[in-house]
């Protein structure tokens, strides 16, 4: 939200993939933006390519807003196509937004931070948070990487709106960074053996699931149930007491999938898993 209300002027437009998460377009628009949509699907690994950006860049287009590991889909995207994507933003001197929250959570693959691609140090906002790797979701702390003058423009609006982070929050935070790697480690092992089994047994069920990669989510397609997304989670809900998040809250693409998160015990997972299956 800083990040947009410091960079946007009215009607300036931030192309972003879809699905995507929630908080994505609103933000675009509540900065007076027009969030641009790039459709990915399990087809193309739900990666945001370069060339789809470049053909929705028009005189309005300000920024790129990315989003990997990604919520909801678990996509990771590689080094090569995240290099590709800066090449298109340097000749149209767009910012790149990259919500890098889930960077820590990869599994088997490699997490690149945009900003360590050539040139893109400048005209890069990075953004992360203690709540994902750390387990500190509720604790509101946060932080944004860029230059100076971006920097100041999200302090000033930071200063009247959030004021700051809890004291708290910002001395457990720096105790993370301090001594939480072992830990980061041990969950990232943990959380990996929960992907395969969610992923194992949304497929042994019959639902088609990509293979998510990073983060905590699995997002399987519900295609063949009938049901639309919210159909099929509001009655898993009601009648098996099991939550998921249908995949049009992200966008018009996550139609047809729902969001199912791992960051849960292991024996809730496969207590979900028998209940999904009788329903
Ligand atoms: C991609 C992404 N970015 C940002 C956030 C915000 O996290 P928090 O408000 O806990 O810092 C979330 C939370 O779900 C997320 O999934």
């Amino acid at each position: 939200d800083l990040a947009m209300r410091a960079i946007l002027n009215p009607g300036d437009e931030v192309i972003m993939p879809d699905p995507h998460y929630v908080a994505y377009d609103s933000c675009v628009i509540l900065a007076g933006g027009t969030p641009i949509m790039v459709p990915t699907n399990q087809e193309n690994n739900f990666e945001i390519s370069a060339a789809d950006i470049e053909a929705r860049v028009t005189s309005k287009t300000k920024a790129i807003l990315i989003g990997y590991p990604a919520n909801p889909t678990g996509a990771v995207m590689p080094k090569n196509k995240l290099a590709d994507i800066a090449e298109v933003a340097r000749r149209h001197q767009l910012v790149v937004i990259s919500d890098e929250i889930y960077a820590k959570l990869v599994y088997g693959v490699e997490h690149t931070c945009f900003a360590t691609l050539p040139e893109m140090k400048e005209g890069t906002i990075l953004l992360g948070g203690f709540s994902k790797a750390y387990a500190m979701t509720g604790w509101r702390v946060g932080y944004a990487a860029a230059t100076k003058e971006v920097i100041a423009a999200m302090t000033r609006i930071h200063q009247y709106t959030m004021m700051c982070a809890s004291t708290m929050g910002q001395v457990a935070a720096i105790e993370a960074l301090k001594s939480g790697e072992d830990s980061v480690t041990e969950m990232v092992e943990d959380y990996n053996n929960r992907r395969l089994v969610i992923v194992k047994g949304l497929k042994d069920i019959g639902l088609t699931c990509f293979e998510p990669r990073g983060a905590f989510y699995a997002f399987p397609s519900i295609k063949g149930t009938g049901m639309n997304s919210e159909e099929f989670a509001e009655r898993l809900l009601t009648e098996e007491k099991v939550a998921v998040v249908p995949g049009s809250a992200f966008g018009q693409c996550g139609e047809g999938y729902v969001r199912c998160c791992y960051a849960t015990s292991l024996a809730d997972i496969e207590e979900a898993l028998s209940r999904m299956k009788r329903f």
